[in-house]
């Protein structure tokens, strides 16, 4: 049986004008996501009636060279489709932080409504660098741009939300002077992907994993971000980031939360966010003497002569972290999460290890212990889940293998391409739907988790990245954080030959 979702269809053909003003049009940003989602919406019939884009870059550029543009990053489609979302398309050049220069683009998106007897309605996705959200926010507001007369105003802001906890909450204080929070939409992409989001579903729309969702029967829970990409041009920004910025306090946080989580009382922003918020309010906060025993740090061979890195620079491209919940739920359960570029492949997955059987009636080679069930939640690439448990080998007396169960999405759901995460996020965000975006205190929990962190990093006596080898599977030492828990990491998708 299929159940339909929510927000399916855009919403809006009732004569509103939807205007989805892209502010910093001229990036990457825009060029490889934005364009693609909102073209692939397009074709999907999912948009509103009545939206239009409009671009607003520095950059000078006419209406056809951003079309043109546009549509390269969308792999040059051509056809009357592409020519009819092509007309929704325009572009302003202005300076996005400049209130007399953004009022060029008030005039431009003001046409839009003319001939409709709807309301305008105004979508600003900042696609910026973070250091212009502000003055950009400022700017939109002096140019009466914000002003709710006629229509919605909302506004989308990128990660990274701030680079500590004062700067977050200083962006978050100067946003809310102009917009109220149910208008704010602060993007983790990861939330807007569909094995992220399947997540949910598979906790609270099957009763069967409920109720040994706890410590009484999970023994860890082991979560990975694998990257195999190195930084790349990206050096300036990242030496200032590192990982713990870059992955762990969004991303990596954020799965957290939601395999951690009770269930909320339905899904729906708030009551989401909620138990979200309560879930990071628990996390154990470290001091430098605990930080040994739970962080793993290394950088990759040849990181410092990456363009932009500084020269010994120190910064992480690899972490591994013990983190603990204080609640009663999770009490005593640890859970291990890790990220890293240049590893040897691409892969997100979650492994929870249940415990062993309390008592062992079946021989076991040499009396050992026999492994806990293990659920694997691969999220990308070959989405799916795996279940390990026990099994007879035939004819063999009581010999027992361990066999799996899988559930692969290119079996169950061939045929459908599984959307990227911005198609998700931006139909939500045109439909006033805020479940999968952070709430302002949800950020600002995260950084008071990783702030820490990072500052003990900077302290004397606190441990230097290990080195490892580009391609591997990060620093070997990190194997040590969980043999001091007689525990080691369990082996992902891949490695169990959970393919495509
Ligand atoms: C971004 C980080 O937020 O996420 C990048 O800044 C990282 O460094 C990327 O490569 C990973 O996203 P995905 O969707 O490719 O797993």
């Amino acid at each position: 049986m299929m159940t339909s979702g929510a927000n399916l269809l855009g919403s809006g053909d009732d004569g509103d004008v939807t205007a989805l003003v892209i502010l910093g049009a001229s990036g990457n940003l825009t060029h490889q996501k934005l364009g693609p989602a909102l073209f692939s919406l397009f074709q999907k019939e999912r948009l509103p009636n009545h939206v239009y884009i409009v671009g607003v870059a520095r950059n000078e550029m006419t209406d056809e060279e951003f079309r043109n543009w546009l549509r390269e990053g969308c792999g040059r489609p051509t056809g009357a489709e592409w020519d009819a979302f092509a007309s929704r398309l325009s572009y302003v050049t202005a300076d996005v932080t400049d209130p007399g220069s953004l009022s060029e683009a008030s005039a431009s998106i003001g046409h839009l409504s003319t001939d409709s007897d709807g309301r305008l309605n105004c979508l600003f996705y900042l696609a910026l660098a973070p250091g212009l959200y502000e003055p950009a926010v400022s700017a939109l507001s002096s140019a009466r741009l914000t002003v709710e007369a006629d229509g919605w105003r909302r506004m989308v802001v990128e990660k990274p939300f701030g680079s500590d906890l004062s700067t977050a909450r200083r962006l978050n204080s100067h946003i809310h002077k102009v917009f109220r929070e149910d208008q704010v939409y602060r993007i983790d992409h990861y939330l807007g992907k569909e094995t992220v989001q399947n997540l949910l579903v598979f906790r609270f729309a099957n009763a069967i994993f409920e109720p040994i969702w706890n410590r009484n029967y999970i023994d860890q829970v082991q979560i990975t971000v694998a990257e195999d990409v190195l930084v790349g041009e990206r050096g300036e920004y990242y030496d200032r980031a590192g990982v713990l910025r870059d992955m762990f306090q969004n991303h990596l946080l954020q799965l957290l939360t939601l395999v951690a989580m009770d269930p909320p009382y339905a899904f729906e922003a708030d009551a989401l966010r909620n138990e979200k918020v309560k879930v990071l309010s628990s996390v154990r906060r470290m001091s430098l003497r605990d930080l040994h025993q739970n962080l793993v740090i290394g950088q990759y061979d040849g990181y410092h002569v990456e363009p932009g890195v500084a020269p010994g620079s120190q910064t992480p491209t690899y972490a591994a972290l013990r983190l603990f919940i204080d609640n009663w739920r999770w009490q005593g359960v640890p859970f291990y999460l890790r990220s890293g570029k240049g590893l040897a492949r691409k892969s997100t997955e979650m492994v929870i290890q249940f415990h062993s059987p309390p008592h062992m009636m079946f021989p076991t080679p040499d009396d050992a212990d026999l492994p806990g069930n293990t659920l694997s939640i691969c999220i990308q690439p070959n989405e799916g889940m795996r279940l390990e448990f026990q099994s007879k080998v035939p004819d063999a007396g009581l010999e027992m293998k361990t066999v799996d169960l899988e559930f692969h999405y290119h079996d169950d759901f061939a045929g459908i391409d599984i959307p990227d995460a911005y198609e998700r996020l931006l139909l939500d965000v045109l439909a006033g739907d805020a479940s999968l975006f952070t709430r302002n205190d949800e950020i600002e929990l995260a950084w008071s988790i990783i702030d820490p962190i990072i500052d003990s990093l900077d302290m004397p006596g606190a441990p230097a990245p290990y080195r490892y080898i580009p391609g591997m599977s990060g620093p070997p030492h990190s194997e040590a954080l969980l043999q001091n828990d007689r525990r080691h990491w369990l082996p992902g998708c891949a490695e169990v030959g959970y393919v495509a």
